[in-house]
């Protein structure tokens, strides 16, 4: 399963590619708010520190303006995907987009029935986002669960990218569904690798360590 950084924070970024972890990025319109920055200024930065797929949102609702800001958004690097809303006018602009031979995440997805929608109209990612069904009592991991089941039925190419992932239970309940991606927050990406056992266990071994008198080096 790749990762993917579900920021537009650069700083944040950064970092984490540093350890190998950020296969891509996902940014919204709330996320660029909350970086203070100019959406084309801070995907530029973005695109120019991972190789993977960088997606950059659209904010028009109607088609033509859609398809107009999503050329633009794409002008920005090689390796935008451009993100459209799940409505008819986002499945109409990811038609046409994805005809011109450019990535396309469909995003805001909380059915089988839109994922299936947006696999017909030719998307490169499916966002469905787990958090924010499980906020309303509803079960985002069977969503994967479902969109996985469907997309296999028929040999889809579209990429399940696992989003509003809220946990590390989350990434790793998608990873056993077998989404193709999980975008993350940096802390929850951050929390992967964290446990009390191996914390307590690394503090043993030093002391036992110290207790030999020995050295490596
Ligand atoms: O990529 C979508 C993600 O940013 C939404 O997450 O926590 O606002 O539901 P959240």
């Amino acid at each position: 399963m790749q990762f993917f950084v579900d920021t537009a924070e650069v700083a944040e970024i950064a970092e984490l590619a540093e350890a190998g972890l950020v296969d891509g990025v996902t940014t919204n319109p709330s996320l660029i708010l909350k970086s203070g920055r100019n959406i084309l200024e801070v995907t530029r930065e973005i695109c120019a520190l991972v190789d993977g797929p960088v997606s950059a949102e659209v904010t028009a609702v109607k088609l033509d303006e859609m398809v107009a800001e999503g050329r633009r958004l794409a002008e920005i690097a090689p390796n935008i995907a451009i993100k459209l809303p799940l409505t008819w006018d986002g499945l109409k602009a990811c038609r046409i987009l994805t005809g011109e031979g450019r990535m396309v995440n469909v995003t805001l997805c909380f059915s089988a029935a839109q994922a299936l929608l947006a696999a017909r109209a030719g998307a490169t990612f499916i966002s469905p986002f787990i958090g924010r069904l499980d906020d309303i009592n509803l079960d985002g991991l069977d969503l994967i669960a479902d969109i996985r089941r469907i997309y296999d039925n028929y040999g889809f190419q579209t990429k399940i990218l696992a989003a509003s992932i809220r946990s590390v239970n989350h990434v790793t309940e998608v990873a056993k569904i077998g989404a193709d991606v999980a975008t993350v927050p940096p802390g929850v990406l951050r929390a992967l690798v964290r446990h009390p056992l191996t914390d307590r266990g690394l503090e043993q071994f030093l002391a036992d360590w110290a207790r030999t008198g020995q050295r490596i080096l």
